[in-house]
């Protein structure tokens, strides 16, 4: 029973990992948003941006918002499998899998999700189809866009991650 859990999500996490490095090839290399004005994105207007009636798909990951219309086919109402990635930050989704659950906080990611979540949220920056539309108010920006403690301290545990991996 142990094993065949510990072998499911094995099976799990390189399927995911697979993907990660898969979609990276495809994808540019610039992170920054340096050249966009910033734009702050209440989580009011992101709840109304997970694609009902045929609107925009927005997502959020570690409070940087991107319009990810164009992976109707993923994230849609009907058609998209991960439809619950929608109108939210969804930061925790990208290491579990899951929709976030209520109780869920950003205070609770540990150094090894972060690495996960980081990749992810590479990924949308550097997606040639994904458009960044801001920050979102909220634990990690306030309300003019400026990175908060939180964020520090997040920025801080994928310091410490790398820093391990390296030795
Ligand atoms: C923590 C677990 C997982 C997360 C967070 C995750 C997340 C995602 C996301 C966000 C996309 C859409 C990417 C885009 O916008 O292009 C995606 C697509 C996809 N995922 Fe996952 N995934 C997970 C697990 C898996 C597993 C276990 C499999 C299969 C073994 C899988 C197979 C796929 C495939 C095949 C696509 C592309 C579908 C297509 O192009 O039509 N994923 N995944």
């Amino acid at each position: 029973m142990l094993s065949d859990t510990l072998l499911h999500n094995s099976l799990f996490l390189i399927c995911c990992l697979a993907f990660v490095v898969q979609a990276l090839g495809h994808s540019k290399t610039t992170t920054s948003h340096e050249c966009i004005s910033t734009q702050v994105i209440s989580q009011e207007e992101l709840s109304n941006r997970g694609g009902k009636d045929g609107g925009e798909i927005w997502l959020s990951i570690l409070g940087e918002v991107y319009n990810v219309t164009h992976g109707k086919k993923h994230y849609g109402v009907e058609a998209g499998n991960y439809n619950f990635f929608a109108g939210k930050d969804a930061s925790y989704s990208f290491v579990s899998g899951e929709p976030v659950s209520d109780e869920w906080t950003f205070e609770m990611i540990t150094e090894e999700d972060i690495g996960m979540i980081e990749e992810w949220r590479q990924f949308y920056a550097n997606h040639e189809e994904y458009k960044f539309v801001g920050y979102l108010e909220g634990p990690l920006y306030d309300s003019e866009g400026n990175e908060t403690k939180l964020l520090n301290e997040l920025k801080q545990k994928l310091k410490n991650l790398n820093a391990n991996n390296k030795n």
